[in-house]
């Protein structure tokens, strides 16, 4: 539960471990668990990391593939008989920062992009979401962007921050070629750590963490959430 006057969290946050393999049922099964730990019958957000257009799920690069094409509303508000709202994951965390944290106030180009498994991103003009951006699927170094310089790298190779982020300062270069935002918002997990890594990046757009840390997508799914509802 959020309260969306504060963008604060109005009880402690509930971690359950994503359904390996992530399935549709799978998943379902563990959201319900959640939603069942709060007694209201409010309004819910989900956030999905894949394309997601009026609740159907388009892409799915790192859950599994029979989330593509299913309308993602429609099975989740069935099954928990409440109002769902099913939006990108960083999309969320975007429209939570732009109204909370390191976007409050800011007019022109704010980019987020999150660094975790693979890379998010939300694109906001003035606070106006531009939904479904996918920065991390860019053609990079003869990858893509998101397996090019995820956080995830920095565990599995056992890597250093440093080498971690000389390689988001070259894509941080070509991502600012093509959008020239005026600011830059890095959230993710890995985002508690910036003091570390800030210094190995070149950006010309101001480079901020993420306000509202890794409650970004919550309070941006209870936004979105509240905004379908009303
Ligand atoms: C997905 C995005 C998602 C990002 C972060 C990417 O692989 O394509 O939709 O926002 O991971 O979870």
């Amino acid at each position: 539960p959020v309260d969306l006057s504060t963008g604060s969290l109005t009880a402690d946050r509930t971690r359950v471990q994503t359904p390996d393999p992530s399935t549709p049922p799978a998943v379902l099964e563990a959201v319900r668990q959640l939603v069942n730990t709060d007694d209201s019958d409010g309004a819910v957000g989900i956030t999905i990391p894949g394309v997601v257009i009026s609740g159907v799920v388009k892409t799915a690069s790192n859950i599994d593939k029979a989330w593509v094409g299913l309308d993602a509303r429609y099975m989740f508000s069935e099954s928990l008989a409440r109002p769902v709202t099913i939006l990108n994951d960083a999309d969320a965390a975007g429209v939570a920062e732009a109204r909370f944290g390191a976007g409050k106030d800011v007019r022109g180009v704010v980019l987020l992009l999150t660094f975790g498994t693979g890379i998010g991103s939300a694109l906001l003009v003035d606070g106006v979401l531009v939904p479904n951006t996918e920065l991390g699927h860019l053609e990079f170094r003869g990858d893509i962007a998101e397996g090019y310089a995820a956080a995830r790298l920095v565990k599995r190779e056992s890597a250093s921050i440093e080498w971690w982020a000389k390689r988001v300062d070259e894509l941080l270069s070509y991502i600012e070629l093509l959008l020239s935002p005026n600011r830059i918002i890095i959230g993710g997990g890995i985002s508690k750590r910036f003091e570390e890594f800030v210094g190995f990046l070149h950006t010309d757009a101001e480079l901020v963490p993420a306000g509202l840390r890794n409650n970004a997508g919550i309070v941006g799914a209870a936004m979105a959430a509240e905004e379908d509802a009303s």
